[in-house]
């Protein structure tokens, strides 16, 4: 059942950076997107289209959109939470545009400011006009295995939601653990009512690793036939609207993990440290990646703490 070859959608330059509290020069993130492009990353989620005063981060979007050389064969995807982004997304020319709702009310309130119905209804004509323009449309649930708010998360509340994004036409369905309470057996629940409503290759994992559990999660996943994870180099990030959240899983570390079970992903570990090293040296710190630490102490270089 284990995938002979896995997708890896890199989020850093959007899940990672949205969260950094000092900005982040337009001309830094042009250079990660490059440079993820360049060491095999054949899915890059670039920017969010979202209210610049919730996210100032990303409020450079449509520059960092137009600043990237674009590479063949590499789709570049962007969040979209309602028309308005859209509408400012569409003329930047994204390959996809990502919907993100919640398997838990109390975090969609948090995130979106409105109920996962009313978020749903938001959806719809964002999703057909992407559609009618030829634009693949993802969506991501968050806190699919537990929420900073509400606490459990059922799997028949992410069944609720999968279920309500694939009635009004989203192609593919990332179940996102938003803060990293996740465990093995929990995630591959709800993977399995996820995939009642989409195919094996329309899923994904999105795994934050606040508590270490990402890389057992997407082995879980692995398991189950699941071939495409997001993941952010260095293990940049976290949710700006999830208190204590880190990073997702590191695209080092899963790398590291996949070439090891012979999985192929197309990646070249050495030029995604090179990358990682780069935005983490920009932001000042070392990278939170285990792996890319390893290699860059294995290379001689003396790393801050
Ligand atoms: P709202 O306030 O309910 O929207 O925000 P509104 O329609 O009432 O508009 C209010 C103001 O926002 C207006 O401006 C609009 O023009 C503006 P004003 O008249 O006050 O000057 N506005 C926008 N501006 C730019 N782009 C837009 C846009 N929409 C409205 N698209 C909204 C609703 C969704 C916009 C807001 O709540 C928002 O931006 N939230 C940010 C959510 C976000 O980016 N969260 C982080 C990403 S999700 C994530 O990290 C999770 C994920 O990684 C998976 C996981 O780990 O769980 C994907
Ligand atoms: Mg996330």
């Amino acid at each position: 059942m284990i995938p002979s070859r896995v997708t890896l959608v890199e989020v850093g330059p959007r899940d990672g950076l949205q969260n950094e509290k000092e900005p982040v020069a337009t001309a830094h993130k042009v250079a990660l997107v490059q440079q993820l492009a360049e060491a095999g990353l054949r899915e890059i989620e670039v920017t969010s289209f979202v209210s610049p005063k919730w996210v100032p981060q990303m409020a450079d979007n449509s520059q960092v959109m137009a600043g990237i050389a674009r590479r063949p064969g590499v789709r570049y995807s962007v969040l979209t939470p309602n028309m308005k982004g859209l509408e400012a997304a569409l003329p930047t020319a994204p390959d996809e545009i990502v919907v993100f709702g919640a398997a838990s009310e109390a975090f969609s309130q948090r995130n979106i400011n409105c109920s996962i119905a009313e978020s749903i209804q938001r959806f719809a004509p964002v999703v057909a006009a992407a559609r009618a323009a030829g634009v693949k449309v993802r969506a991501a649930v968050s806190c699919a295995l537990g929420c900073p708010y509400q606490g459990e998360v059922s799997a028949d509340e992410v069944e609720h939601v999968v279920r309500l994004l694939k009635d009004i036409g989203v192609q593919h369905c990332g179940i996102a653990d938003t803060i990293g309470v996740g465990t093995p057996r929990k995630a591959q629940q709800a993977m399995e009512r996820a995939l009642r409503h989409f195919a094996l290759s329309e899923v994904s994992g999105h795994f934050h690793d606040t508590y270490g559990q990402a890389l057992a999660n997407i082995y879980a996943c692995l398991e189950m036939g699941i071939d495409t994870f997001d993941a952010s180099v260095a293990g940049l990030g976290g949710c700006p609207y999830a208190k204590g959240a880190t990073g997702n899983v590191a695209t080092e570390d899963v790398v590291f993990m996949l070439n090891g079970l012979g999985i192929e992903t197309g990646v070249d570990l050495d030029r995604l440290v090179d990358a990682g090293a780069f935005i983490s040296g920009q932001l000042g710190r070392a990278p939170v990646s285990r792996v890319a630490r390893a290699v860059l102490a294995k290379r001689g270089k003396v790393l801050a703490s």
